[in-house]
């Protein structure tokens, strides 16, 4: 087996590596390593952002969800979840507050929930963009037709997220229900990629059934597909699910992720994940020192955030969450980052 450090190094040149070469690498994680990725990462993240971190406003319009997903907390069968939808005004006005504290992107997250038709979702985004034409809209609201991602593309969004969860079939398979889909899901971003959109791909880190196996897949998986976006965080169980009684994932083999992703494309936009700084108080300052370069402030309402629980015990759902976004600005200025007013699209290099 080729040595980890020096398949850091072949990474850094390459920004490439051969699956068994991308398992190797995690096989051989050691603290030691994991310093050695972290610094490249953190190198690389520097020559193409500088100490800037982006930020996106994240409004979870619905918690219904037709799907069935066996580590969520708002699958459809969590008969204790408790449903909500925000209306095109509470949304619209979750953007006005948001653009006064700085946000110049809204990411519109919700369930897979059919209330939100096309005519409804293409209504709403000509709203915000007409109201804010120098923001950008991204959508994270599943899969649907090409025709309804088309439609949406020309009514304003920018961006869609979309997590292929993993990228190997058969794991697929144990995460989800029948009823869904890998090849599906993949075709969704072929297509998204296709109509115009900047996408985000990403999986859960640490999920029931992964292994490093799975997770170079993963990793082959984005260096091939070129994302705009890789959102990755680790698997928290939520206790109403069939994986409640499941182990999640961690924060340190997220954050060596976090780095390795950053070395296989300098550019890519790469959140530090609410999951993270659920697992652990410093969670996203970790993300961000292992090269991470975005993190997503909840913009929901307060009254609903509660109501948005993927996972159990999600931070930002209090009270005290009303202003995340400066919360996260202290955060950032206290390791040295500065959490910018921007888009933040991907740097072309
Ligand atoms: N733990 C961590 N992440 C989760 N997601 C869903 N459920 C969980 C969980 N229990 C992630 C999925 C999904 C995204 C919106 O949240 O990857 O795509
Ligand atoms: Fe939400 Fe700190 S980021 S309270």
């Amino acid at each position: 087996m080729i040595d980890g450090f020096a398949l850091a190094a072949k990474l850094e040149t390459d920004r490439s590596l051969s699956l068994a070469e991308y398992e190797a690498l995690l096989r051989q994680r050691s603290e030691a390593l994991a310093a050695s990725l972290r610094e490249r990462a953190v190198r690389v993240r520097q020559a193409v952002y500088g100490n800037t971190v982006f930020t996106r406003g994240l409004i979870e319009i619905s918690s219904y969800c037709k799907n069935n997903c066996y580590y969520c907390g708002i699958r459809r069968d969590n008969r204790s979840a408790e449903r909500y939808r925000l209306s095109p005004k509470e949304i619209l006005d979750c953007c006005r507050e948001g653009w006064d504290l700085g946000f110049r992107t809204f990411v519109l997250q919700g369930g897979e929930d059919p209330y939100f038709n096309d005519a409804l979702l293409c209504g709403m985004l000509r709203q915000i963009k007409r109201e804010f034409p120098a923001c950008a809209v991204t959508l994270s609201l599943g899969e649907r037709s090409r025709d309804s991602y088309q439609k949406l593309f020309d009514a304003g969004a920018d961006r869609y997220l979309l997590r292929h969860e993993t990228a190997d079939k058969a794991h697929y398979g144990q995460l989800h229900p029948e009823t869904m889909s890998w090849d599906h899901r993949m075709q969704c971003l072929t297509t998204l990629k296709e109509i115009g959109y900047q996408v985000g791909c990403g999986f859960m880190v640490g999920s029931p059934g992964q292994t490093e196996r799975e997770l170079a897949k993963d990793l082959k998986f984005v260096e091939r597909f070129r994302p705009a976006m890789c959102g990755i965080g680790p698997f928290i169980p939520h206790k109403d699910t069939p994986f409640g009684a499941e182990p999640g994932g961690s924060v340190e083999l997220s954050c060596y992720l976090l780095s390795i992703l950053r070395l296989i494309q300098p550019n890519l936009l790469l959140p530090a994940t609410t999951a993270l700084g659920t697992l652990d108080p410093l969670g996203r300052e970790k993300g961000i020192q292992s090269g991470a370069n975005v993190v997503m402030p909840n913009l929901s309402p307060v009254s609903v955030r509660k109501k948005y629980a993927l996972y159990d015990n999600k931070i930002c759902t209090g009270e005290e969450s009303a202003q995340c976004r400066g919360c996260l600005a202290q955060r950032m200025a206290a390791i040295g980052y500065e959490l910018v007013t921007d888009r933040g699209d991907p740097k072309t290099i």
